[in-house]
Order: structure tokens, then C-alpha cells, then sequence
């Protein structure tokens, strides 16, 4: 009886928790980890979600995190390239942030380890949100007498830096998660929980399709992505790669210079490791929600799952890196539309509730 209890009472706990951290996550899966020099605290959180809508943390007060990350949008932005201040136009597409707190490295070349190291780089991002210096963002927020409460009540000090101001943000997209879906009640039993086109779709996905061998679903990780770097040939649609890549070899610019110079921004993982097998290699993606955030690929270059299929069905993009798990598929329509069928069942139940809650609403 006595276990009993323990158990129910664990239970109410866990529920708690979760009600805490934004969506739902499937019996099993952990909240994401947390750097031990930044446990998140409800003050933290709301600092955080503050600042992610706050169009004052870029120079000319147009453009904020959510602009580009926007809940309405899947917390992406539904454009090819990303637009930041003045409409200049960068060199990705934006991912989603849904989520983004389980992946091992952030951006598509993974050039940022951590959320707080990922933060800092938009704000002082000449085509992001163009701040002159992280110290000019400093200055900027100690001077609104908001921001000073916030950060004192946070952090216990007004004098707070830009290292507080990607902690609190950090907090903040760690609650964004939520791994809920028509697929998950049908991994866990509900065999009518997504219907037949989708159910033959997982089987392809794992089978003649090939996909899992990328965007594999791993039960104590379902995010589909193995968090690894591969070339399938979407830059390699139109450059010369080896130009390229002796451009980025001169000189001393650094990966997050790289990222953003036209062209030298495809040769992707290469602009990090320098070693040549990366060339044009990009961060597998996690394909939760993924049907709400269309154009797809590193470049937006496909504007539907139905593209990314027939891309996938071609074998890709030839090219001297291509990976080796790229081949014709040789998939029939039908099968082509199953598969899309599948990656429609991976959008979250809750995902009208996780907007709300995200622009802090709803609770
Ligand atoms: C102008 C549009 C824009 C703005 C503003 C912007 N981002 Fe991004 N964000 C992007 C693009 C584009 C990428 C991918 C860049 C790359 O991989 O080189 C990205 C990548 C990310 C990632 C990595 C996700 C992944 O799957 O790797 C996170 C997290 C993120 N942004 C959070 C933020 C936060 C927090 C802010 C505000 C401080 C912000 N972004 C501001 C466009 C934007
Ligand atoms: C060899 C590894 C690999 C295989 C196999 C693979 N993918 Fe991918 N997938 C990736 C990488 C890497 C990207 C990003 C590539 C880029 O933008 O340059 C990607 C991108 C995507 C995207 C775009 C997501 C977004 O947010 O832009 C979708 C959708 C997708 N894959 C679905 C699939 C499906 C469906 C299959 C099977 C037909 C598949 N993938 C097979 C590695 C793989």
C-alpha cells in the first residue's frame, strides 16, 4: 500500500512537471538537460519568453527572436532564407525552435554546442538583429527599468550581461518541446491513432524509403535525427565546391562569419571541421511538426514534403560527397503520398495550446 502512494505521488509530480515545461512529452522521455550553471527557475522562464518577443533586442526595434521563430509559423518563419532587419536576407532557412533544447548541436552546421551559445549569435548578426556589439545590447536593456527588475528578480543583479541574457532565453526555448502526436498514440497501442496511408508510410519510412537510417525514431529519443552531419546533395544543386572551399580555408573568419558569406555558406559542416568529407554536409533535422514548417532544407530549396520525397525518390543530388545511404528509391506514387502521410501524423496534439502557452497565455 505504502508503494502504492510513493508511485501516485510520483506520478502527481511528474505531471506537475510537465504541465511546467510547455508541451507534452510521452511517458519515458526526460525533460531536456540543463547546463548546471543555468537551472531554470519560473522567473528565468519569463524573463526568457519576454526577451524571445522582444523586437527591442535588435537595432532598429523591428526584429526579435520570434520573428524568425514564430509559434504561429511552427516557431520557424514559413520563408526560403531568413529575413532580419531592413528585410536583409540571410543564407538558410530558419529551423524550427520546437524542440530544438534535445538536439546535440545547434544550427545546421552545428556550430553552437548550447542554446545559451546559440543565442548569442543572432543578436549581433549584421542581417539578424543587426546589434552593433553585445555590449550595445547590455546597455540597451539596463536602460529599460523593466529589464533591470526582470534580471535583478532573476539573477540578482542589474548589472546583468549578455551571458544573462542568453541564460534566460535559453530557459525559455527549453520549455518549447513537446513530442505528442497522432504517431506517439500509435507507438504506444492505439492502432487507430493515424490511418492506414500513414501506418504503411512508417513502414517505407523504415524500410524501402531509407529514412530512418538518418531520421531513425529512437524510443528514449523520438526526435528522428541522429544528430549527425550528412551531405544528400540539396547545396550541391548549383556551386563550385572546391572554389568555395579554398575561399573559406584563406584568411581568419570564423565559422559564424562563414555561415553567413553567399555560397561559402553551402559548403555547411566544412565552414566547422575544415575537413573535406564535410563538404556540403548539413545537420540531419528532426522531423517532428515538420509539416507546419514549410520550405524545407537547409536552403528552403523545397517548398513541400511532397518535393522532399521526390528529391529523396532521385537519390539526391549527385556529387563527389554525397552520402552513401543515397540512392533511387524507386517509389511509387502511392508510396510517395504515404510517406507524406506519415510525416503529417508526427504534428503535435497540443501544438494550438503550445503557441498559446509559449506567448505565455493559456495557463
Ligand atoms: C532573421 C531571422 C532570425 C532571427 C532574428 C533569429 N533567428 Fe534563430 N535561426 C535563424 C536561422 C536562419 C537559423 C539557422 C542558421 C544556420 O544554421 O546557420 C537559426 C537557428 C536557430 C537555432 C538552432 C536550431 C537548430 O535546429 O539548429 C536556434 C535554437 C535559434 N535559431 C534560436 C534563436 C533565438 C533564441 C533568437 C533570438 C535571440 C533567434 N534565433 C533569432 C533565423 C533567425
Ligand atoms: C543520409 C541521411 C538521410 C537520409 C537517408 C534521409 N534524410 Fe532527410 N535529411 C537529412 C539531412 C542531412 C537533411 C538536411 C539537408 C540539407 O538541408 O542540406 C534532411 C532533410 C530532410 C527534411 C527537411 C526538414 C526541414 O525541416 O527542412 C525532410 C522533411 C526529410 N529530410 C525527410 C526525409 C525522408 C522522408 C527520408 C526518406 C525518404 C529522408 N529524409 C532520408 C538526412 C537524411
Amino acid at each position: 500500500m505504502k508503494g502504492l502512494y510513493t508511485l501516485l505521488i510520483c506520478l502527481v509530480i511528474l505531471a506537475l512537471h510537465a504541465a511546467a515545461v510547455g508541451g507534452a512529452l510521452p511517458a519515458g522521455i526526460l525533460p531536456p538537460e540543463e547546463p548546471v550553471d543555468n537551472p531554470a527557475t519560473t522567473a528565468k522562464v519569463e524573463l526568457g519568453r519576454k526577451l524571445y518577443f522582444d523586437k527591442r533586442l535588435s537595432v532598429d526595434d523591428t526584429v526579435s527572436c520570434a520573428t524568425c521563430h514564430e509559434p504561429e509559423k511552427g516557431f520557424a518563419d514559413g520563408k526560403k532564407v531568413a529575413e532580419g532587419i531592413g528585410g536583409k536576407k540571410g543564407t538558410r532557412n530558419s529551423p524550427t525552435t520546437l524542440n530544438a533544447a534535445f538536439l546535440e548541436l545547434q544550427f545546421w552546421d552545428g556550430r553552437a554546442v548550447t542554446l545559451e551559445e546559440q543565442a548569442k549569435g543572432p543578436l549581433i548578426n549584421p542581417v539578424e538583429m543587426g546589434m552593433p556589439s553585445h555590449e550595445a545590447l547590455e546597455k540597451k536593456l539596463r536602460d529599460i527599468p523593466e529589464y533591470r527588475k526582470g534580471f535583478k528578480k532573476t539573477f540578482g543583479t542589474e548589472s546583468f550581461t549578455i551571458d544573462h541574457v542568453a541564460k534566460a532565453i535559453a530557459a525559455f526555448e527549453r520549455t518549447l518541446v513537446s513530442a505528442s502526436s497522432p504517431f506517439d498514440r500509435f507507438i504506444a497501442g492505439d492502432k487507430g491513432a493515424i490511418s492506414d496511408d500513414a501506418k504503411a508510410g512508417w513502414v517505407l519510412f523504415n524500410g524501402k524509403a531509407r529514412c530512418a537510417t538518418c531520421h531513425g525514431f529512437i524510443s528514449v529519443y523520438p526526435f528522428f535525427t541522429n544528430n549527425k552531419f550528412h551531405n544528400i546533395g540539396v547545396a550541391m544543386k548549383d556551386a563550385n565546391f572546391e572554389k568555395l572551399a579554398r575561399e573559406a580555408q584563406k584568411g581568419t573568419a570564423t565559422p559564424e562569419e562563414l555561415a553567413f558569406r553567399e555560397g561559402v555558406a553551402e559548403l555547411g559542416r566544412f565552414i566547422v571541421t575544415r575537413e573535406p568529407k564535410d563538404i556540403g554536409a548539413f545537420k540531419t533535422p528532426g522531423l517532428r511538426n515538420v509539416a507546419l514548417t514549410a520550405p524545407y532544407m537547409h536552403d528552403g530549396s523545397e517548398p513541400t514534403l511532397e518535393a522532399v520525397i521526390d528529391f529523396y525518390d532521385k537519390g539526391g543530388v549527385l556529387n563527389p560527397n554525397l552520402d552513401g545511404g543515397m540512392v533511387p528509391l524507386n517509389l511509387l506514387k502511392k508510396e510517395k503520398s504515404q510517406l507524406v502521410e506519415f510525416m503529417k501524423a508526427l504534428t503535435s496534439d497540443d501544438i494550438a495550446q503550445l503557441i498559446k502557452s509559449s506567448q505565455g497565455g493559456g495557463r
